[in-house]
């Protein structure tokens, strides 16, 4: 439904994406994930026929997003990072404003409305001036017109920023109720958004695509080892080295903070009841006894580390010193 092959978009020096290269099939939703300045927006902007990539070709539904920009448009819709909503316009007028661009009238038009205005919870706010909504509505609003002429194709750029826990629920159920019968791309920068609602996680950063897999997947990727930090109110002066003699702990690594250090183990063991038991066994007073999980900075590091490995060791595993 999506192709992507090797978009590259340029401003000046800047290279925004470099090479970008993926697909996305009927009914599958996939998040692109990177942090701020990854390009995110900018590959969305490219399939939405906003703008033109330098080089590399990206087609929705067949048709060329360079070439065809009307027949791309028509079949998209497109929640930008901040949503065209008119300020001085009731959320009915804009939305009716926005069928009418779009095509609709009469009666198709009325029925897209009520589609539109249930299926986003918006019967309540209806007669209300955009300016005057908040931020959850807005972004509602947003999504309304987004699926006013329902598109088979949706692109999302970060949907849920801004919204309430509750508003987050609701607007993640809504992309999962797209799957299926909708192609859907969205943006984050937040790794658990992005595999509570898709099937697919692009990883993108500093303009090019480091991981693409499955969130599962993923997961069991990255977590190949597990992290806990110990905080300890009297550490001994060799305390990484002791606690390295714990059956199972992989590494040792000392922090800023001289009190805590971080214990790796491997992933589906549980060391930590053996971690207690020499703190407290040699009295160096256990304060506090934590899992560590990853920002989205390790997942980086870990997926760019994991890329660069192969050519480095030469498909030859060098031998282990202990
Ligand atoms: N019109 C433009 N002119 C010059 N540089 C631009 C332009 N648009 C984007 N860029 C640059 O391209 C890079 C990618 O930006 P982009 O907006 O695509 O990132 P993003 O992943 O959407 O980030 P964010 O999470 O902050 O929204 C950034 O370095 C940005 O400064
Ligand atoms: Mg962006």
């Amino acid at each position: 439904m999506i192709e992507v092959c090797n978009i590259t978009k340029r401003y000046g020096h800047l290279t925004a994406i470099d090479r970008v290269t993926f697909r996305v099939e009927k009914g599958e939703v996939l998040a692109f994930l990177g942090p701020n300045g990854a390009g995110k927006t900018t590959t969305m902007r490219i399939l939405t026929s906003f703008i033109p990539a330098t080089e590399g070709t990206a087609h929705v539904a067949g048709f060329d997003c360079a070439e065809q920009p009307h027949e791309v448009k028509k079949r998209i819709g497109y929640l930008p990072e901040t949503p065209p909503v008119y300020q001085e316009l009731t959320v009915a007028e804009y939305l009716g404003f926005v069928g009418k661009l779009r095509g609709l009238s009469g009666t198709g038009l009325t029925q897209a409305l009520e589609r539109v205005t249930e299926r986003l919870s918006l019967g309540t706010v209806r007669q209300r001036l955009i300016a005057n909504l908040s931020r959850g509505y807005r972004q509602r609003v947003g999504l309304a017109q987004a699926l006013i002429h329902d598109p088979p194709v949706l692109i999302l750029d970060e949907p849920t920023v801004g919204l309430d826990p509750k508003q987050i629920i609701e607007i993640r159920e809504l992309i999962k109720s797209l799957a299926g019968s909708h192609s859907v791309i969205l943006s984050t920068h937040i790794l658990p958004e992005a595999t509570a609602v898709c099937q697919r996680v692009v990883i993108i950063n500093g303009g090019r695509i480091v991981a693409e897999d499955t969130p599962d997947q993923l997961s069991a990727r990255l977590r190949k080892s597990e992290k806990i930090s110990v905080t300890l109110k009297a550490p001994p002066i060799n305390v990484a080295e002791r606690f390295r003699e714990v059956p199972g702990v992989e590494h040792v690594l000392t922090t800023a903070d001289p009190h805590t250090v971080l214990i790796e183990c491997a992933l589906g063991r549980d060391i930590r009841e053996d971690v207690a038991r020499v703190a407290v066994g040699q009295n160096w007073g256990l304060l506090e006894m934590k899992p560590v999980s990853m920002t989205l900075e390790d997942v980086f590091l870990k997926l760019t580390q994991r890329e660069d490995e192969p050519p480095k060791s030469n498909d030859t595993t060098p031998g282990e010193h202990h």
